[in-house]
């Protein structure tokens, strides 16, 4: 490929670390000659004109807008759904009078998004592709496009991707808010510098995270991730990470959920990810650690500064509560790579697996 890797011993460690000059990069690239972050008026003038917006993706970029609904609902207060684009196609739910459909797509060449795109551009509706690759198949069929700026990714595991189209849909989500006259925008520029400035620090513990993948996925079978709210999205990304390039079964599970059927499946020394980065779900969440430790599991916490009991295996750095995934997700990538090398997986060309599925 053309991209080097330089020193590093996989693109996607090397992608991985590239994160925080990705956000700083997006925060650039949205500003105006003032320093503020701006969005074409087009596109804001049809996120306001849309009673309900639907989110259509796959896989990581799915994750990605379930966190932007959060974004988009909290700061924009426009209800908001999200869809797998493969289920969308053949499963339409009944739409809205005025829809917007955003495509959320690192590759833009997605098939199963693009025959969504294909089906609502022919019902008439207006479409925004948020995409990392400009003149891809869905930037090129949609009429507007936001870009992600994050550079080509190459390994097959998304991860600066994921993080850059947080921060665009968090970018799109305030300046909304902002044309709107809403009160519920906050100093985006501001926290998206923290962000950048946390993930130096995360980024900067790798031998921790290599250590916490170590003890409790160098043998496992399998391994669940929980978390509620935002934090269940992003152990929902922290488990697809794990096992498409681990192979460990892993899941991400609502903490609340778990207790429903799954928790069956815990026995002595199963590995539990829990994220507690939201002060209003911290004492559930951490109920529902309780709850599978009394079975044997071997719990791993990673909480936010603030929020941290004496339990926790890691705590981040405080950043806007909105914003955490933005950093939660980053330990998480680098225990699910630590994971790979450890048992000799191929971290950057998973068996089975394509960069981009173009086939429906
Ligand atoms: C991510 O780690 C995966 N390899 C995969 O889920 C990917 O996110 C999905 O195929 C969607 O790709 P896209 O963003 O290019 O549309």
């Amino acid at each position: 490929s053309d991209i080097e890797k330089g020193t590093y011993p996989h693109y996607m460690l090397k992608e991985i670390d590239e994160q925080p000059a990705v956000i700083r990069k997006i925060v650039q690239a949205y500003q105006n000659e003032s320093g503020d972050l701006t969005i074409d008026g087009n596109i804001i003038s049809a996120m306001g004109a849309a009673d309900r917006i639907y989110i259509i993706a796959a896989g990581t970029s799915y994750h990605a807008g379930l966190v932007g609904k959060q974004f988009i609902e909290k700061m924009a207060k426009i209800p908001v759904e999200v869809h797998v684009a493969s289920e969308f196609v053949y499963n339409m739910p009944l739409l809205s009078e005025n829809p917007l459909f955003i495509f959320i797509s690192q590759s833009g060449e997605t098939a199963d998004s693009r025959a969504v795109l294909v089906e609502v551009k022919e019902l008439g509706y207006k479409a925004l592709t948020i995409t990392n690759v400009p003149g891809s198949t869905l930037s090129r069929e949609a009429d507007y496009t936001l870009l992600l700026h994050a550079g080509p990714e190459i390994a097959v595991a998304s991860t600066k991707a994921y993080t850059a189209q947080l921060a665009v849909l968090s970018i799109l989500a305030n300046v909304t808010a902002t044309s709107l006259g809403l009160s519920s925008t906050i100093d985006l520029g501001h926290e998206l510098g923290i962000v950048a400035n946390s993930m130096d620090g995360l980024i900067d513990a790798k031998e921790e995270m290599e250590a916490i993948a170590r003890e409790y996925l160098s043998t496992t079978r399998n391994a669940f991730f929980i978390g509620r709210s935002l934090d269940f999205y992003v152990g929902l990304e922290g488990s697809l990470k794990l096992k498409e390039i681990s192979y460990i079964q892993a899941e991400g599970f609502a903490g609340g959920e778990l207790k429903h059927g799954t928790i069956a499946l815990i026995e002595d020394g199963t590995p539990i990810i829990a994220l507690a980065t939201q002060e209003a779900v911290n004492l559930s969440i951490r109920g529902n650690v309780k709850e599978v430790v009394a079975r044997g599991a071997n719990p791993c916490i990673i909480s936010m500064k603030g929020l941290e009991t004496e339990e926790d295996r890691f705590v981040l750095p405080v950043v806007h509560e909105l914003l955490a995934p933005l950093v939660s997700v980053i330990p998480l990538q680098l225990i699910s790579y630590y994971a790979a090398l450890h048992r000799d997986c191929d971290v950057d060309k998973p068996r089975n697996l394509a960069k981009s599925v173009t086939v429906e």
